[in-house]
């Protein structure tokens, strides 16, 4: 098996047999050396430096109802919000103060932010922080809308690709998703020219071996220059509420096999990481991620994003303690940086 992991580590490359060998058979020790192969690939194009990036929750209205996630369209339990567009700016001034240069705005697919909306925010951000990177983070939208958003002067998306396997999306998205959209989405996206962020959850229902093998090999095929991935958690007003979560274990193994299939991909460690293990984002950063997403939202609205349960939002995971995540990251021998961090190519 540590041969494996060798000829991954040397070719960012192996087949299905041997990602699901890979995947099954793994044990402790075969972590250990899996994670610390992933560090020296990290360490050899970033450094030991992590990329903060700011995260505002802009609007948790969704017209979608993903059966796993807390803010779906059925959820009438959810509180809705949506930030206006001058509290949205105040977030990034605040953030820009604490050092961030990168602003990811993030939401449900909300129809009152129109494209005219999206593009004049997007516009007056790049206006008044021409240093930072804006990533939009906001759903499926026409490849028109993309482009309009891209020329206003967005930098990345991120849209995740869920699940590879059409049948296991359809497994956990209403009948009127597609996964062929999903895919379409994602190679518009890529082809305007953004840098392009997908992933998928660890541990969502009915996921197999088979099935993150071939997210993986999507991935190394599509080649996206960021990769999200963290451990579903089940929300208990959804249809899920009962299904098993996913685990941290399995999701530092995969970060660290993504790690080694794209070498210079973005890799956070997710806030979902940080609520299901309190050392999660260290650990992440150990198995090879090499960026965390401080979440930037107002106070106000911070408890109303509940995607999953318990959802962090405060403590390290806000960016108000920015000093104290970079104390934490100093203590495993990391260090943030104040750039954009954006991806190698
Ligand atoms: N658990 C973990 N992750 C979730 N997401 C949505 N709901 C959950 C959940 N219950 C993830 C999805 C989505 C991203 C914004 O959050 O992968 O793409």
């Amino acid at each position: 098996m540590k041969k494996l992991i060798d000829k991954l580590s040397l070719n960012h490359r192996l087949d299905r047999d041997e990602l699901a060998l890979l995947i099954d058979g793994r044990n402790e020790e075969l972590a250990e050396y899996l994670f610390q192969k992933a560090r020296e690939t990290r360490h050899r194009h970033y450094g030991h430096d992590i990329f903060v990036r700011g995260l505002i929750e802009i609007s948790n209205c969704c017209q979608n109802d993903c059966l796993y996630c807390g803010i779906r369209r059925s959820n009438h339990k959810a509180t809705r919000y949506r930030l206006t567009i001058d509290e949205i700016l105040e977030c990034c001034s605040a953030g820009y103060q604490l050092g961030f240069r990168t602003f990811v705005l993030q939401g449900g697919e909300d129809l009152s932010f129109t494209d005219d909306k999206i593009v004049a925010l997007i516009r007056e951000i790049k206006q008044r922080f021409p240093d930072c990177a804006v990533t939009l983070s906001i759903g499926e939208k026409s490849h028109e809308s993309y482009l309009r958003y891209f020329e206003a002067g967005a930098d990345r998306y991120l849209l995740r690709h869920e699940t590879a396997n059409a049948a296991h999306y359809a497994q956990l998205h209403p009948a009127e998703m597609s996964h062929a959209r999903r895919m379409d989405c994602l190679r518009s996206l890529k082809a305007i020219g953004y840098q392009t962020g997908t992933g998928f959850m660890v541990g969502s229902p009915f996921q197999t071996t088979d099935n993150i093998v071939e997210d993986l090999l999507f991935m190394a095929d599509f080649k996206p220059e960021m990769v999200g991935i963290g451990p579903f958690i089940p929300h208990h007003d959804t249809p899920f509420a009962q299904q098993p979560g996913g685990t941290v274990e399995l999701t530092l193994y995969l970060l660290a096999i993504i790690r080694l299939l794209l070498p210079k991909v973005l890799l956070p460690a997710t806030t979902a990481l940080g609520t299901i293990d309190p050392d999660g984002r260290e650990k992440g950063i150990l198995a090879g991620a090499n960026v965390i997403m401080p979440n930037l939202s107002p106070q106000s609205v911070r408890q109303k994003y509940m995607i999953y349960d318990n959802k962090l939002s405060s403590g390290l995971e806000s960016a108000e303690y920015l000093n104290s995540l970079k104390e934490a990251m100093e203590s495993i021998g990391y260090q943030i940086v104040e750039s954009r961090g954006d991806a190698l190519r």
